[in-house]
């Protein structure tokens, strides 16, 4: 008789089986029935005590979160939610839980709630299938670039280049806060520092990743970046996973093509691996729903709005087109929008992303040929002299989920980008020698790994989606 799961009991055993099994009590009920999990899977298996025969204080300890440890036999069950159950012939409490300072009670708690218990709210049924999810679209997309012969690249984490140039990096030093070395002029030494030089935690592992690209062809990085950008959204992290492929000889229709495939993939792979998950999270949105009025009910359920991108192409328009749209559209012309759209070169905000997406086309859109003025200095200027070949891909209810673009190769244009722009090119030396080198047109994108993972559950805060959220005052587990 084996330590045995509950993912085994439930998929394997065999009636009167001798098992052994160890978990949380989720409840306790009549002093009877106790519903065991063990993470295994989102299911508890049902626990049936024979109470009159069990010691008291034992009885007392089997409290909502306790670890217990059951050994008994797997029975036909009585009951009408459950085909098997197991009659108990021995229980031991391996950790006690106080009911009485317990927070994570059997009843329904708020997100914010669970937020200041971050530490404990992986026990509740939402978080355990949305980080279930997780896990599983994190395989997936190894899974994915495996199979279209991708290598994993692993790009650092400290670094001394501002890769998207928005000047919006975490310091990563080790002088004192409070007497730093001071050079001849009297500011902050960095030749001192750690590494010589200013170093940060990086927004993208992109540089890098290109760098790669252009020997071993097609390579991606899944890695977490930091973002020290003070936005108090429900759809920013100051700490985001990131899933960046690059690849050689492709342009940026094929960069579209391999987001659109890969999204599709991940996705489907989650239809298929996580129903259950998928099913759960879907009800407990449907009971969100029922307390709205009906006119803001969501027209799909979760399955339904997965399945609907999985088998929609996705719609492609110009940022040119996209204006256009924007322009004519009624909140712009009863300044419904908080930035009304007056003139091309507008930068899109996420109230626009979203009419575009859940109002115009009611499908996951992307954007590509963005004026050049509003993107990264590395997106390939376009022959009209003015876009750049950039693309963003926009999903309902989350807005910009992937950004991308074919990148500048060639070292004069790259040269005079950066220096309009005021890039230091000299500390970008290593980066303008890959156009120096076997140069040759290559592209990528990034998909933001929790951007994802909240389509996928119907999760409408970020920072429900990832395990310990770091944002702007708050970094507490
Ligand atoms: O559009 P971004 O800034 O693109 C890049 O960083 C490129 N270097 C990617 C590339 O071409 N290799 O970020 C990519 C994606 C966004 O579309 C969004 O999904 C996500 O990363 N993202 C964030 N997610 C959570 N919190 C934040 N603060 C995010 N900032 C970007
Ligand atoms: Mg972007």
């Amino acid at each position: 008789m084996g330590n045995t799961t509950v993912i085994k009991i439930l998929s394997e055993s065999n009636k009167n089986e001798l098992v052994e099994i160890s978990g949380w009590v989720k409840t306790f009920r009549a002093n009877r029935f106790i519903a065991l999990n063990d993470g295994s899977c989102l299911e508890n298996i049902q626990c049936v005590i024979d109470y009159e025969n069990t010691d008291e204080n034992i009885l007392k300890k089997i409290t909502t979160g306790s670890a217990v440890k059951i050994s008994g036999k797997i029975v036909e069950s009585a009951g009408t939610k459950q085909a098997i159950e197991i009659q108990v012939n021995d229980i031991s409490i391996l950790g006690e839980s106080n009911t009485e300072e317990y927070p994570i009670q059997p009843k329904k708690h708020s997100f914010e709630f669970l937020r200041e218990n971050a530490h404990l709210r992986p026990r509740t049924s939402t978080f355990n299938a949305v980080m279930r999810l997780r896990s599983t679209l994190s395989f997936a997309i190894h899974k994915f670039f495996n199979e279209e012969g991708f290598y994993y690249v692993h790009t650092p984490i400290i670094t001394g280049s501002d890769a998207e140039g928005a000047g919006e990096q975490f310091r990563v030093t080790t002088l004192s806060p409070k007497n730093p070395d001071l050079n001849s002029s009297k500011e902050v030494d960095y030749k001192k520092d750690f590494f010589g030089k200013e170093t940060y935690l990086t927004v993208s592992g992109q540089l890098e990743a290109e760098a790669y690209a252009m020997s071993l062809g097609k390579v991606y990085t899944f890695g977490p970046t930091f973002r020290a950008e003070n936005s108090n959204t429900s759809r920013h992290l100051s700490e985001f996973w990131m899933i960046e492929p690059e690849a050689a000889f492709m342009d940026l229709n094929g960069n579209m093509d391999l987001a659109e495939q890969f999204l599709k993939y991940l996705l489907q792979y989650a239809l298929e691996n996580k129903k259950n998950e998928l099913e759960f999270l879907e009800s407990r949105l449907l009971e969100e729903e029922k307390k709205k009025p009906e006119k803001d009910r969501s027209e799909m359920s979760l399955i339904e709005k997965i399945n609907f991108v999985v088998t929609n192409k996705f719609k492609r328009i110009t940022y040119t087109e996209a204006i256009d749209i924007l322009r004519q559209c009624k909140p712009n012309k009863k300044k419904k929008f908080k930035y009304i759209i007056k003139e091309w070169g507008a930068d899109l905000q996420s109230e626009h992303e979203r009419y575009l997406v859940e109002k115009h086309f009611k499908c996951p859109v992307i954007i590509y040929n963005y004026p050049a003025s509003i993107k990264s200095f590395y997106m390939r200027l376009n022959d009209d002299n003015k876009t750049v070949g950039a693309m963003d891909i926009l999903f309902p209810g989350i807005g910009e989920i992937v950004g991308g673009s074919q990148r500048e190769e060639r070292a004069d244009v790259l040269n005079k980008r950066m220096k309009d722009i005021g890039i230091d090119t000299k500390e970008f030396w290593w980066y303008n020698e890959l156009r120096k080198f076997g140069t040759a047109a290559h592209s990528g994108f990034g998909l933001g790994f929790e951007r994802l993972v909240m389509f996928v559950t119907g999760m409408s805060n970020i920072r429900d989606v990832i395990p310990f959220p770091r944002t702007p005052q708050n970094a507490e587990f």
